[in-house]
C-alpha cells in the first residue's frame, strides 16, 4: 500500500480514529496535519477504549512512527496529559515513536481564554467551539505572531516572546477579566514544564517525512475534523480554523502534493454534527433521538450531545468532488439495524428549485429542504458479520445506493467500534489487509 489519507467526509466524528488504527500496521508512520486537541478520536481493541486528541491514532501499533505535523496546533499541557494517561494504561509514548514538527504552533493559555470568552459572549456569533483555543491560535499564526516549537529551546527567550504576546492579547481584549488577571509567571509555571518535557520529541518534520518518502516507507495521513468543517470549503462561518479536507495535507504535513497516493473518505451511515451551524437533514424528532441513543452520539472531546440526522448524499458527493476520494469507509452501519425505513437525501430544495449542488451560501444552506429517497431497513443484527456478502440484502442495497450516487466504492464497512468489527471488501483498496 502506498501513502494514504483518511479524511472525514461530514462534520467530524465519523470514526477516523478507528479506521487509522485498523490500517496503521501497514504503515511506517501516521501523521496528523491539522487541528489540535479539538479532535477526539476513539480507538477500541481488546476490550479497551481510548480517546486520543493530539496523539495520532497509530500510537497503539508498536512498529509505526507517529508525527504531529507543522499544521497542527499543540497545547503542550494537553499533550503531556495524554502521554501520561497512556503511560498509566501501559502504553509508553517514547520519542522514538512520537515526533513533533519543530514548525508546529503552540496553543497557549491566552488563546484558550479568548476562545472560551468569545463563544460564550452574547455579542458575538456562537460557533459552539470546543473551547480549546484552536481558532485564536490559527489567528495568531496568520497574523505572524505565533510561537512555534522551534522557539522553545531557551526558557528566557521563550518567556520574552510570551510576554510580548500576552501583553498584546491583554491590550486587545480589555473586557476579558480572566485574561487581564493572567500573569506571565503563572502562565510559564503552567506551560514550561510541559514544553521542556516535549523537547526530546521535536524534529524537523520536513526532513523526517522526506526521509521516509525517499525510502518508500508508506505514510498514513490522519485528518481531524472533516470536510464540512474546513475553513475554506465547510459551512462557513460554522467551521474550524484549518483546512480539514485533503487539500490541507501538503501544507500541514510538509510533503509535496504528489506524496499523497490515495484518499479514503470516512462517513457514517447517517449524519451527525456538534456545535452550531446548518445541518439540512437534522432530525429533531424521535428518530433523531433514537440515532443519538443507539449511536452513543456524545462528543469524545466535550461530551456534548451530537445532533443527528439522515445521511446527506448531496453533502457526501460534494466531499467526494473536493477530496477526490478513491473509496469510502462506511461507519456505524450497525446503528441502522433496528430502523424499519431509512432515508437518504438526494437533493436540496432551495427557494422552490431542486439542486444537487452543495451551496456555499450560509443562507441557502439554512433554507435547504432535503429531498429524500426511502430505502427499506433490514431489521437484523449486523454487528457480528465480517464479510460484505453476508450483510442482509437491504444493507447491501443501502451501500450500493451510496456508491452509485457518490460515484465511489465503499471498500470498508464498520459494524461496531472494535477493530475486529470491520468488513474489508476483497476487491477494494484494502485488499492486502483482507489477507491478514
Ligand atoms: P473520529 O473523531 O472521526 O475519530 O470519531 P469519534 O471517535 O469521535 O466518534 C466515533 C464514535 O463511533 C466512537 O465512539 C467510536 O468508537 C464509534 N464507532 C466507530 N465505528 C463504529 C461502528 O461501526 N459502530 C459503532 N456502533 N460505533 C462505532
Ligand atoms: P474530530 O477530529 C466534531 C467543531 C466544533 C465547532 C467547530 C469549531 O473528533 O472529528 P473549534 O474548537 O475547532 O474551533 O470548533 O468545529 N469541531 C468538531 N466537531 N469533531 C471534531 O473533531 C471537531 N473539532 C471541532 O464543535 O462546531
Ligand atoms: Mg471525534
Amino acid at each position: 500500500m502506498t501513502n494514504v489519507a483518511v479524511i472525514g467526509a461530514q462534520w467530524g466524528d465519523e470514526g477516523k480514529g478507528k479506521v487509522v488504527d485498523v490500517l496503521a500496521e501497514k504503515f511506517g508512520c501516521v501523521v496528523r496535519f491539522q487541528g489540535g486537541n479539538n479532535a477526539g478520536h476513539s480507538v477500541h481493541f481488546g476490550g479497551q477504549q481510548f480517546a486520543l486528541h493530539l496523539l495520532p491514532s497509530g500510537i497503539f501499533c508498536n512498529q509505526t512512527h507517529n508525527l504531529i505535523g507543522n499544521g497542527v496546533v499543540v497545547d503542550p499541557s494537553a499533550l503531556i496529559r495524554e502521554i501520561d494517561e497512556l503511560k498509566e494504561r501501559g502504553i509508553e509514548v517514547t520519542p522514538d515513536r512520537l515526533k513533533i514538527s519543530n514548525r508546529a504552533h503552540l496553543v497557549l493559555p491566552y488563546h484558550r481564554i479568548i476562545d472560551q470568552f468569545r463563544d460564550a459572549s452574547p455579542n458575538q456569533r456562537k460557533i459552539g467551539t470546543t473551547g480549546k483555543g484552536i481558532g485564536p491560535t490559527y489567528e495568531w499564526k496568520a497574523a505572524r505572531r505565533g510561537i512555534r516549537f522551534c522557539d522553545t529551546h531557551d526558557k528566557d527567550d521563550f518567556s520574552e516572546k510570551v510576554r510580548t504576546e500576552l501583553d498584546l492579547a491583554q491590550r486587545l481584549n480589555l473586557g476579558i477579566v480572566e485574561l487581564q488577571q493572567l500573569h506571565l509567571d503563572a502562565l510559564m509555571a503552567e506551560v514550561w514544564p510541559a514544553i521542556h518535557r516535549l523537547q526530546d520529541y521535536v524534529v524537523d518534520g520536513v526532513e523526517f517525512l522526506a526521509g521516509l518518502v525517499e525510502k518508500n516507507v508508506p505514510i498514513l495521513f490522519e485528518g481531524a475534523q472533516a470536510t464540512l468543517l474546513d475553513i475554506d470549503f465547510g459551512t462557513y462561518p460554522y467551521v474550524t480554523s484549518s483546512n480539514s479536507c485533503a487539500l490541507g495535507i501538503g501544507a500541514g504535513a510538509g510533503v509535496p502534493a504528489r506524496a499523497i497516493d490515495r484518499v479514503v473518505g470516512i462517513t457514517k451511515a447517517y449524519a451527525t454534527r456538534v456545535g452550531e451551524g446548518p445541518f439540512p437533514t437534522e432530525l429533531l424528532d424521535d428518530v433523531g433521538s433514537a440515532l443519538r441513543k443507539h449511536g452513543k452520539e456524545f462528543g469524545t472531546t466535550t461530551g456534548r450531545p451530537r445532533r443527528c440526522g439522515w445521511l446527506d448524499l448531496v453533502a457526501l458527493r460534494y466531499a467526494q468532488r473536493l477530496n477526490g476520494f478513491d473509496c469510502l469507509a462506511l461507519m456505524k452501519l450497525d446503528i441502522l439495524d433496528s430502523f424499519e425505513r431509512l432515508y437518504v437525501c438526494e437533493a436540496y430544495r432551495i427557494d422552490g428549485r431542486e439542486t444537487r449542488v452543495f451551496p456555499a451560501s450560509l443562507q441557502q444552506l439554512q433554507n435547504a429542504e432535503p429531498v429524500y429517497r426511502e430505502l427499506p431497513g433490514w431489521n437484523e443484527d449486523t454487528s457480528t458479520i465480517r464479510q460484505f456478502g453476508q450483510l442482509p440484502t437491504a444493507a447491501q442495497d443501502y451501500v450500493k445506493a451510496i456508491e452509485s450516487y457518490v460515484g465511489c466504492s465503499v471498500d470498508l464497512v464498520s459494524v461496531g467500534p472494535d477493530r475486529e468489527e470491520t468488513l474489508l471488501r476483497s476487491d477494494g483498496l484494502f485488499s492486502d489487509l483482507y489477507k491478514r
